[in-house]
């Protein structure tokens, strides 16, 4: 039985985290889906908000589960007896900063990182964009889960 998790911001969940979730949901038995309660960056969501989008956009995969984390992820992972991070890679603009972390990782509790390679289609998004776009009225419909371009619609006076 492999248990896994897909730690991040989720800030919000875009449709290259789901591509990522669906995927990774595929391959192991158990998939935790983790927030980071405080992101390195203020979050336009809060955790309970991005718990509840996530919820919705992945609520279909049954041994998915969404849970959130303050701290150390090793120690997080360590607590709900994970062995196995999972991330999604875009670009090589990713590596460097996600090669980083997964070693660093394996150095403090000696948790391996699983790399899924995104979806051509996806690959170019990311939440930061997705904000951007949404807060000069773009169209995010394409982009994210409809549950999550209605709320930014809301937060930028367009919903
Ligand atoms: O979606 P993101 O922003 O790429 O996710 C980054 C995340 C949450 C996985 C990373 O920032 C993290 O693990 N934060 C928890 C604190 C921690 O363990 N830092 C050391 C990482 S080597």
């Amino acid at each position: 039985m492999t248990k896994a998790l897909c730690p991040g911001s989720f800030d919000p969940v875009t449709i290259g985290h789901v591509d990522i979730i669906e995927r990774a949901a595929d391959l192991f038995d158990e998939l935790v889906v983790a927030v980071v309660s405080n992101p390195s960056k203020a979050p336009l969501f809060g955790v309970q908000e991005r718990i509840e989008l996530l919820e919705e956009a992945v609520g279909h995969l049954p041994n998915v589960e969404i849970s959130a984390f303050d701290g150390l992820l090793v120690e997080f992972a360590a607590s709900i007896g994970v062995s196995v991070i999972v991330k999604g890679l875009r670009a090589v603009s990713d590596f460097d900063y996600e090669i980083q972390m997964a070693q660093m990782n394996k150095q403090l509790s000696g948790i391996e990182t699983f790399f899924l390679a995104a979806s051509p289609v996806s690959s170019y998004l990311s939440s930061s964009l997705v904000k951007e776009v949404a807060r000069f009225g773009g169209d995010v419909s394409s982009l994210v889960p409809q549950g999550v371009a209605k709320r930014l619609g809301e937060k930028f006076g367009a919903g």
